[in-house]
């Protein structure tokens, strides 16, 4: 598979995420305008992947001229709840003042130094599952995607999978679907599917069920901004997910890089939680699925406390537990 997002000949490549699994497409951004409306429309989205968005769009406001620092805002602001798109942003105006070509060499080691990252986070965490979970092969439990799609390639939740599934050690994945926007059976069981990977796709609900009825041995999780004391937010369902894992024993493990901890937030209270469309909640290609003018109440993500998780995993190893 292609990087997720790349720079080739001056313009920004992403595969699209929009037109999965039906149709594996790439496309290519040659301006702000157009990267921005491919962030809003999540046809590159995931917390790793949005980082990478963010340094090279500031490379195409770079080299298009003009206010470049009024753009790069444009693009940090396009969503707000990954704190990687601003991170990412941020790093390629430190090289604005040594021009375009500096940028874009930055961006470039952003992609490499991503998957890097990521391959590193997902293979700790894949100790800390083993250490945690005694069951051989294991049953996993996915929520959103975190795979090579959410990142530049290899991913980080979904990483930990392809680690134990080179050792031979997944016996299954259950595959929340995700709602509204359904980025797991859409993308997460497309990647399981293409990498050999047993997966059952499950509506969200169907999750707290499959833990009573002992069929997870341990949740995997993204994360889109770790705050200092350790909450993170993730995809709406996350903090759900992880209630119901910690009433059933089951444990929960969140993998992310190091540049989605953000130690501005102190708490996961300090988290801007975007909230999207009602359209997404009340519409299926034009069909309504609620009455006319419905209020909507659609988050995107959510904040799990530190105290319901097992272990937050960084390319550094378990972070250590936030002091009280
Ligand atoms: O709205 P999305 O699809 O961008 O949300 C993505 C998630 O919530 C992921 O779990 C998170 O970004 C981690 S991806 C490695």
């Amino acid at each position: 598979m292609h990087r997720t997002i790349d720079w080739a000949d001056g313009a920004v490549v992403i595969i699209d995420q929009v037109a999965l699994p039906g149709e594996y497409r790439r496309s290519t951004l040659r301006t702000v305008d157009e990267l921005v409306d491919a962030i809003r429309r999540l046809a590159v989205r995931g917390a790793p992947a949005l980082g990478a968005a963010g340094a090279l769009g500031v490379a195409l406001a770079a080299f298009a001229g003009g206010d470049v620092r009024g753009e790069a805002e444009r693009i940090a602001a396009a969503r707000p709840t990954a704190v990687n798109l601003r991170w990412g942003v941020t790093r390629a105006l430190g090289k604005l003042g040594d021009g375009p070509a500096a940028v874009v060499a930055l961006g470039r080691a952003m992609l490499d130094e991503d998957e890097r990252k990521n391959r590193a986070a997902s293979g700790h965490a894949a100790e800390v599952v083993l250490r945690s979970c005694p069951r051989r092969p294991l049953r996993l439990l996915s929520h959103c995607n975190a795979g090579h799609l959410a990142a530049v390639a290899w991913g980080t939740a979904l990483g930990v999978v392809w680690h134990l599934h080179e050792r031979d050690l997944v016996e299954s994945v259950l595959v929340d679907e995700t709602r509204p926007l359904l980025q797991g059976s859409r993308l997460t069981a497309w990647e399981l599917a293409r990498a050999g990977v047993p997966y059952r796709v499950q509506p969200d609900s169907a999750a707290a069920f499959a833990m009573a009825r002992g069929l997870v041995d341990c949740v995997l999780a993204g994360a889109d901004r770790i705050a200092a004391n350790g909450d993170v937010a993730n995809k709406i369902g996350t903090y759900g997910l992880a209630l119901a894992a910690a009433h059933h024993r089951i444990p929960f493990v969140v993998v992310a890089p190091e540049s989605t901890v953000d130690d501005f937030a102190t708490t996961g209270a300090d988290i801007v939680i975007e909230e999207r469309s009602a359209a997404e909640l009340t519409e299926l290609h034009g069909h309504p699925l609620a009455p006319a003018n419905a209020p909507v109440f659609n988050p995107a993500f959510d904040v799990t406390p530190a105290g319901l998780i097992t272990a937050v995993v960084t390319e550094n190893g378990v972070r250590p537990a936030p002091s009280p």
